[in-house]
């Protein structure tokens, strides 16, 4: 997601700052930090406009050592940073699972309840929460996106090539980073929405994205297996 961000954002002329624990992209301004350090996330703020809140273990996982630092403590840091800073939005990922249990009716609408099964569906539900509280309290654009199924490496490609569901929730690279551009790009008086973001389902729309469409003028172009040519090995 990092990956297509940058990529998206770059090529429309966006200076971009990278934040991550490891080493891991090609843009220039590219800080090697842990989100779970509060002082290390505040110094990355500084001169931001947006920020696109990706840093995180993007899976279940174990609770205590790996999703309460990377995705609750690390949300803390940056919400605050963010908010000490002056950012003005933040784009904020989180996931088709914080709506996991819903088996219908098609497709999921962001007004659902929230309906996670594990721990990491639920650390998102909390990050939703926090956002929706930190637009209202605290007057920054907050703009929720909960995003399809973009593969990792070539692995996880594999994994949802044999997942008829993934493939109506899936989210080419290329849609990926034009979605992030939208969401950076929509304007400044949006002050909180939860949106859903995928490309084109290959047969039924499991999550509406007419919310991206009219509040951030995001359409997909892509439909599985489009865009995966370009997945790197893991
Ligand atoms: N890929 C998907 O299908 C998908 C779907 C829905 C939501 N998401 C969300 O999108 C975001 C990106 O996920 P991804 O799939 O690109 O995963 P990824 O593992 O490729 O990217 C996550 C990045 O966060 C970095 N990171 C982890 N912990 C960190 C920390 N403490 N400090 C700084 N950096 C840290 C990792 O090094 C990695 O580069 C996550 O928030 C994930 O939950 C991903």
């Amino acid at each position: 997601m990092g990956k297509a961000a940058c990529g998206g954002l770059l090529a429309r002329g966006h200076k971009v700052r990278g934040f991550d624990i490891r080493e891991s992209s090609p843009i220039v301004d590219a800080i090697v930090g842990d989100i779970s350090d509060a002082a290390a996330v505040a110094l990355a703020m500084t001169g931001i406009d947006a920020v696109v809140h990706l840093a995180a273990t993007p899976d279940e996982d174990d609770f205590p050592s790996k999703l309460l630092p990377n995705n609750i403590v690390g949300l803390y840091n940056v919400l605050e940073g963010a908010r000490k800073a002056g950012v003005r939005r933040i784009v904020l990922a989180s996931t088709g699972q914080v709506v996991m249990g819903h088996k219908g009716p098609w497709p999921i609408t962001p007004d659902m309840p929230f309906s996670p099964r594990n721990w990491y569906g639920s650390a998102k539900v909390m990050a939703e929460v926090a956002a929706q509280f930190f637009a209202h309290v605290h007057g920054l654009s907050v703009i929720v996106a909960r995003l399809g199924w973009c593969p990792r490496d070539k692995a996880h490609a594999e994994q949802l090539r044999r997942d008829e569901f993934g493939k109506d929730v899936y989210l080419s690279p290329g849609d990926a980073g034009r979605f992030f551009v939208c969401a950076v790009e929509a304007p400044a008086d949006l002050r909180h929405c939860v949106v859903f973001a995928t490309s084109k389902p290959v047969r039924k729309a499991r999550y509406d994205i007419t919310a991206a469409a009219e509040l951030l003028g995001f359409s997909p172009r892509d439909t599985w297996p489009e865009g995966t040519e370009g997945i790197a090995e893991g």
